[in-house]
């Protein structure tokens, strides 16, 4: 398929990712590149709906297999309705979380393994797969705290408690940092790991550097 260019963004909540997708939005819209921003879970209206159900602290009997059939049913939104055509279109797509994110939350926090998430990623989603990944993994302490303030304040000034994962055990959070540091070892060309307590400046130099040598890669 003629294709744009396909970026992810992953971590662990807390990591910083969605200051540095703005960001490096900026930065490639200022070189003309025309570029399409979107997030899972969510992303489109469809979606934001699935996303509610997700996130929602109510949501507590939520199986982890229904967890993960929604994760890609919303994925299999996003991809249809907007990520499929803006490549298609030739733009820079900017997502924020895609199928590393459940391999890490599904397959290593839930303990459903890798295999079945890389299976149903085949089925659902084809032969849609990052060109690039960026993986900020700052230290383990410091994004979770940082996290569940967020989540805290959120509820206070929205009334909404989307907190389900945040919510989790620190156990969990330790077995999506193992997966996503497996992800990163098992695929070097894609997955770029950026690591340990930087400021937001310094994670932006990274970024901008490895996206710049991809963009030349591509021709871009
Ligand atoms: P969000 O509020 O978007 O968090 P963040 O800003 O940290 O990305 O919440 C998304 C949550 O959903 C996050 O805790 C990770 C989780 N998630 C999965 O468990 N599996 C998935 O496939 C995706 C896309 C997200």
């Amino acid at each position: 398929m003629p294709r744009g260019l396909f970026i992810t963004f992953e971590g662990l909540d807390g990591s910083g990712k969605t200051t540095q997708i703005r960001k490096l939005d900026a930065w490639l819209k200022a070189r003309g590149h025309e570029t399409f921003l979107t997030r899972q879970p969510g992303g489109t209206e469809i979606g934001d709906r699935v996303r509610a159900i997700l996130l929602d602290s109510r949501s507590i009997g939520l199986a982890p297999m229904a967890e993960m059939a929604l994760m890609f049913a919303d994925r299999a939104q996003c991809i249809a309705e907007v990520i499929r055509p803006a490549l298609e279109a030739g733009k820079i797509v900017l997502c924020d979380r895609f199928t590393d994110s459940s391999e890490a939350y599904q397959g290593g926090g839930r303990e459903l393994g890798s295999e079945m998430i890389l299976n149903l990623h085949r089925l659902v989603c084809g032969d849609v797969w990052p060109d690039l990944t960026i993986l900020l993994l700052p230290g383990f302490e410091p994004s979770l705290n940082r996290a569940r303030r967020r989540n805290k304040r959120e509820e206070k000034q929205t009334g909404k408690n989307e907190g389900r994962f945040e919510a989790e055990q620190d156990g969990f959070f330790r077995r999506v940092w193992e997966k996503y540091r497996e992800i990163a070892a098992r695929e070097p060309g894609r997955v770029a790991l950026i690591e340990g307590d930087l400021g937001i400046d310094e994670v932006y130099e990274q970024v901008v550097e490895i996206v710049s040598e991809r963009l030349v890669v591509a021709g871009g």
